[in-house]
C-alpha cells in the first residue's frame, strides 16, 4: 500500500513550502490523489528520476506541452530527443551566449530602464522582466515580428498548456497561434522545438528575474551589497532560483514498475518531481527556508533540472538576470518594494508574483 496524501491544491498554489516540507519529511514519494501523481520531494530521489530517462520518460500522450505543441525535444527521449536538441546545443553554450547576447541584453535593459515613468509605483514585471524575456527570445530565435505580436502568440500557447494541466481541452486558438508562429520562423529546426524555446525562454525567465528582484529587495542590505560584487550578485540569483524556482515541478512517466524511495510505483504512472521541495531539502541546504545570498552551495539547486532534459537556455536566462538586476539596482539606488502592494510568488507549476510593484526613486525632499 503506497502512502496517500490529501492536499489542498489552492494552498499548494499560494504557499506550498510548508506542505512540501511535511511531505518530504514523512512521505518523500507520495501518491497525491488531487494531482493524480506520485510526488517526489527529496532532492536525491528527484535526481534519480531526472537522470534516468529509460525509467522515467517524457514520452507519453498525457504530457501537456506535447498535446499543445506536438512532439518536441521536451516530449521525446533517446535518439529522437538528441536529434531535436542538437541544432540548439552550440548557440546556447555559455561562450556563444555571451558573445551573441551580452550587448543586446544590456541595450534592451538600458532601453527599458530609460523608459520608466518619472514617479509613482512601477510594476517591474510589466516594465522590465516580461518585455526583456520576450525581446531576448525574439532576438535569439530571429523571429521576424514585433515583440508584441510574439507575446500574443506566446500567451495563447501558455494559456492552452496551463488549461490542460487543470484538465481542459486544447483550444483551437492554440493551433492558430502555432500557425502564426510558423510564419515567423526561419526554419533550421522543427516548429515545435522553436515553440518550446519560446515558451521556456519567456515564462520562466520573466519569473526567474522577478523572483530574484523580489528576494534581493526584501532582504535588508542585500541590494547594496550585490551592487559592488558581481560574484555575490550571481550567487544571489542562484539562491533565489533555489528558494523559488520559476518552474516548480517537472513531470515524468514510468516505463516499468519501479521502486523509488521504498514506494512501489506502477508502470505508466505520472511522477511529479517537486523542484521547489528538492531545493529546500535540509540534507543539502541547511536552514533551507532562509534567503542567504552567501550560501556556498546555492548552485546545487535543481531549478534548471538535470539529466538529458537539463535546461537549454540556462546560460541565456542567467545572463538576462545578472544584467537586469545589476543595471536596475545601479540606475535606481533608492529602489524599494512598494509597501502598499506586496508581491508574493504564486502558482502550482510556474511560480512568480503576479506583479512586482516598486518605488524607483527617493521620496521628494528626503
Ligand atoms: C532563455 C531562457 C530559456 C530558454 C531558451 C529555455 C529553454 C529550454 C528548453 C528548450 C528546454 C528543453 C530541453 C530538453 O528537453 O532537452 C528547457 C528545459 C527546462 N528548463 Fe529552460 N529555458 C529557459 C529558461 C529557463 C528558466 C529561467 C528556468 C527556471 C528557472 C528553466 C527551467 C527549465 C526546466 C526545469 C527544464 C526541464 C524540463 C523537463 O525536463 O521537463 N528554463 N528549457
Amino acid at each position: 500500500m503506497c502512502p496517500v496524501s490529501v492536499i489542498d491544491l489552492r494552498a499548494l498554489e499560494s504557499d506550498p513550502h510548508a506542505i512540501l516540507a511535511d511531505l518530504r519529511r514523512t512521505r518523500p514519494v507520495a501518491w497525491v490523489e488531487e494531482l493524480g501523481a506520485f510526488v517526489v520531494t527529496r532532492r536525491d530521489l528527484a535526481l534519480t528520476v531526472l537522470r534516468d530517462d529509460a525509467t522515467f520518460t517524457v514520452d507519453d500522450p498525457r504530457f501537456t506541452t506535447g498535446r499543445v505543441l506536438g512532439a518536441s525535444m521536451l516530449s521525446t527521449d533517446g535518439d529522437e530527443h538528441a536529434r531535436r536538441r542538437a541544432p540548439f546545443a552550440r548557440p546556447f553554450r555559455l561562450a556563444a551566449v555571451r558573445k551573441r547576447h551580452a550587448a543586446s541584453v544590456r541595450a534592451e535593459v538600458a532601453r527599458l530602464l530609460t523608459a520608466m515613468p518619472p514617479d509613482g509605483p512601477v510594476d517591474l514585471r510589466e516594465r522590465l522582466t516580461a518585455p526583456l524575456a520576450a525581446a531576448t527570445m525574439v532576438d535569439a530565435l530571429a523571429l521576424d515580428a514585433p515583440v508584441s505580436e510574439v507575446l500574443a502568440i506566446y500567451e495563447t500557447i501558455a494559456a492552452a498548456v496551463s488549461g490542460l494541466a487543470m484538465g481542459a481541452q486544447p483550444p483551437s486558438a492554440a493551433a492558430d497561434a502555432m500557425t502564426r508562429l510558423a510564419r515567423l520562423v526561419a526554419r533550421p529546426a522543427e516548429l515545435a522545438d522553436t515553440a518550446v524555446l519560446l515558451f521556456g525562454g519567456i515564462e520562466t525567465t520573466d519569473g526567474m528575474i522577478a523572483n530574484a528582484l523580489l528576494h534581493v529587495l526584501a532582504a535588508p542590505g542585500v541590494a547594496l551589497a550585490v551592487l559592488d560584487d558581481e560574484a555575490l550578485l550571481a550567487n544571489a540569483v542562484e539562491e533565489s532560483l533555489r528558494l523559488e524556482p520559476a518552474a516548480a515541478t517537472i513531470d515524468r512517466y514510468t516505463t516499468c514498475r519501479v521502486l523509488l524511495g521504498g514506494v512501489r510505483i506502477p508502470r505508466r504512472s505520472l511522477v511529479t518531481v517537486s523542484v521547489a521541495a528538492a531545493n529546500r531539502d535540509p540534507e543539502t541546504f541547511p536552514d533551507p527556508d532562509r534567503f542567504d545570498p552567501h550560501r556556498a552551495n546555492a548552485r546545487l539547486h535543481l531549478a534548471f533540472a538535470q539529466g538529458p532534459h537539463v535546461c537549454l537556455g540556462m546560460h541565456l536566462a542567467r545572463l538576462e538576470a545578472h544584467v537586469a538586476l545589476g543595471e536596475t539596482l545601479r540606475r535606481f539606488p533608492h529602489l524599494r518594494l512598494d509597501p502598499d502592494l506586496p508581491s508574493v510568488p504564486r502558482g502550482l507549476v510556474f511560480r512568480k508574483p503576479s506583479s512586482l510593484s516598486v518605488l524607483l526613486r527617493a521620496p521628494a525632499g528626503s
